[in-house]
């Protein structure tokens, strides 16, 4: 019997072991241990497979219910063929999938629950480095605000974009599209024979939206921030490159962890700044807003929303990538992908180059050699998709602590705008009545949807595109201006104004608003006002009443305890704050 005998000899932990944290479980005399090791022979390893090796864990957020992710439980296979390979001992973690077009109300109610149970497993397990597997939207902050949390060595694995729709010759965007057909269908330009093809070529193969959304968006951003292997974001999930870019981050995580390279050592400012400057050039989905402020919180690093705008407001958009360009993900893989795009913003001095990443002592030298095989998805620094970034913070009486709005995916012409209100206080009343024309919205008329930010959402749904009325559809009105305290997909577009902090739940000034005020938005000047009167508003604001807190007990009740604002990233305070956390292996 092989188990039977072997690892006899074998040392208990080789001299360099000891000094990994796994060796606090296996390493002592005690009788801890003892029976950590006999489990791990019940796992079926013998003592010389893993004994002195650094333990790698694979934190997983495969699930039957997230097709975005269904490749990754084979995907982790490649992942532990790497860390063997380096001589690290792999084990895979299965920890909570979110589903961005499953999980109700929001993926975003459970972003900062996946974010606890990624630190605390990477705590409480003896690990000592991690490959992090994830991609569809919320889950990239999630994994990386717990890894940051937790601070080891790690490596992340974005599960990589889908395959280019199809339909009838055209060319179909995931989300995008889906909210273009849908408003064809309800405007009576297309039927159901059309809308059940659709269905079939919308979303073809395993990955996550192939758009410029918030996954692309988020995983592009790890990518920039130096904590995926080179070019990982935009590889198609189901190219056999992306098994290869798997086996090569568990190789090197393995590396990271000999030489005590934890992540915080690439989550700095710097490499903050340049993820801010990529979603940018990407004209990347916004909310990639909350999730690098919240991510940068567990870093330590300060980034608020001034440092968007200032940015914004030098950085081009050079990927001309749906919703707000031309092209998909797939198309961005092969014009170069992130390589291509951040030499492009390197070379205009856009980046900090010499900021150390998970592969390279520099950034400089990670992109040396990159190159664009197609200046039509990845432009010229001369030839822009726009010259200044998406994205514009906005502020005023209407949204003092800020909001944002990326506009170039508005029509132009409401850039500059003012019109009367129409104000729903919730999203189902805004569903039941919006196509009624007793409302008397027309396409001047800004739309106002409250309620349905962090708290009142809660966790702020993607209700940020409010649906211009169908008889406005049928007129050719495409695009008006809405705001609300919500998210956008960002897969979605429009002149939409979101994140307006405070939301009204707590008593924003959003909860003032009637129907019938004039609202002002200038993107040039960057405000957003409300014109009415202060004597007025602080009339209204005597009478109004805080909503009763919605949940009872349970995961809702903590969220609800403990949520921050937009503008400071959606996090728990309690995870954001400073604070030791002890290590768990005493005894
Ligand atoms: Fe998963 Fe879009 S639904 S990435
Ligand atoms: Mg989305």
């Amino acid at each position: 019997d092989a188990g039977k005998d072997a690892g006899k000899d074998t040392p208990r932990n080789a001299a360099d072991g000891r000094r990994l944290r796994s060796h606090q479980w296996y390493g002592s005399e005690g009788v801890r241990s003892f029976s950590h090791r006999a489990r791990t022979r019940q796992l079926g390893y013998l003592p010389e497979e893993h004994l002195g090796k650094p333990v790698i864990a694979i934190l997983n957020t495969w699930s039957d219910i997230n097709p975005c992710h269904q490749h990754l439980r084979e995907r982790a296979e490649a992942v532990k063929r790497g860390v063997w390979q380096a001589g690290g001992f792999p084990l895979e973690f299965p920890v909570a999938t979110l589903s961005e077009t499953f999980q109700k109300p929001t993926p975003m109610l459970y972003r900062n629950l996946l974010s606890m149970e990624t630190e605390e497993v990477l705590r409480s397990y003896p690990v000592d480095g991690a490959v992090l597997m994830g991609g569809c939207d919320k889950t990239t902050p999630a994994l990386l605000m717990g890894a940051a949390s937790a601070d080891l060595p790690a490596v992340f694995v974005p599960a990589g974009p889908m395959l280019r729709g199809h339909w009838r010759g055209e060319t179909l965007g995931s989300g995008t599209d889906m909210w273009k057909y849908w408003d064809q269908k309800r405007a009576g330009r297309i039927g159901d024979r059309e809308l059940a093809e659709l269905e079939c070529g919308l979303a073809r193969s395993a990955g996550t939206c192939m758009t410029m959304g918030t996954a692309s968006t988020m995983t592009s951003a790890a990518e920039a921030l130096g904590v995926t292997m080179p070019g990982a974001a935009a590889i198609p999930a189901v190219d056999s490159a992306h098994s290869r870019m798997a086996a090569a981050a568990g190789r090197r995580v393995v590396e990271l962890v000999h030489a005590d390279a934890r992540i915080s050592r690439f989550l700095t400012r710097e490499a903050y700044e340049d993820a801010i400057a990529t979603v940018l050039a990407l004209g990347g989905s916004t909310n990639a807003v909350i999730h690098l402020i919240a991510m940068a919180g567990r870093s330590r690093v300060p980034l608020g929303l001034d440092d968007f705008d200032r940015l914004a407001r030098t950085v081009p958009v050079l990927a001309d990538v749906r919703p707000g360009g031309r092209y998909l993900m797939e198309d961005f893989y092969y014009a170069g992908g992130l390589p291509g795009l951040l030499a492009r913003l390197g070379e205009a001095g856009h980046l900090h180059l010499e900021r150390p990443t998970v592969a390279h002592d520099t950034l400089r030298e990670q992109l040396a050699g990159a190159l664009v095989h197609d200046e039509e998805v990845i432009r010229p620094l001369d030839k822009p998709v726009a010259g200044q970034g998406g994205l514009a913070v906005l502020r005023g009486n209407l949204a003092p602590d800020g909001a944002v709005i990326k506009h170039i995916s508005a029509e132009p012409r409401l850039l500059t705008h003012t019109g009367p209100a129409v104000v729903f206080d919730d999203y189902r009343t805004m569903q039941a009545t919006i196509n009624d024309p007793a409302l008397g919205v027309t396409a001047d008329s800004v739309l106002v949807l409250r309620g349905a930010g962090p708290l009142g959402g809660p966790g702020m749904p993607e209700y940020g595109m409010l649906p211009i009325p169908d008889y406005l559809l049928k007129e050719g009105v495409t695009d008006m201006v809405r705001l609300s305290d919500a998210r956008m997909s960002g897969t979605s577009y429009g002149a939409c104004v979101l994140h307006i902090a405070p939301e009204s739940h707590v008593g924003g000034p959003l909860a003032l608003v009637r129907t019938g005020d004039l609202i002002t938005l200038d993107v040039e000047a960057r405000t957003l006002r409300l014109e009415v009167d202060d004597a007025e508003l602080a009339r209204r604001r005597a009478e109004w009443q805080a909503p009763p807190p919605r949940y009872g007990r349970g995961f809702g009740a903590l969220y609800q305890e403990h949520i921050t604002q937009a503008d400071t990233g959606c996090d728990f305070a309690f995870l954001s704050r400073e604070g030791e956390v002890p290590e768990p292996y005493a005894g």
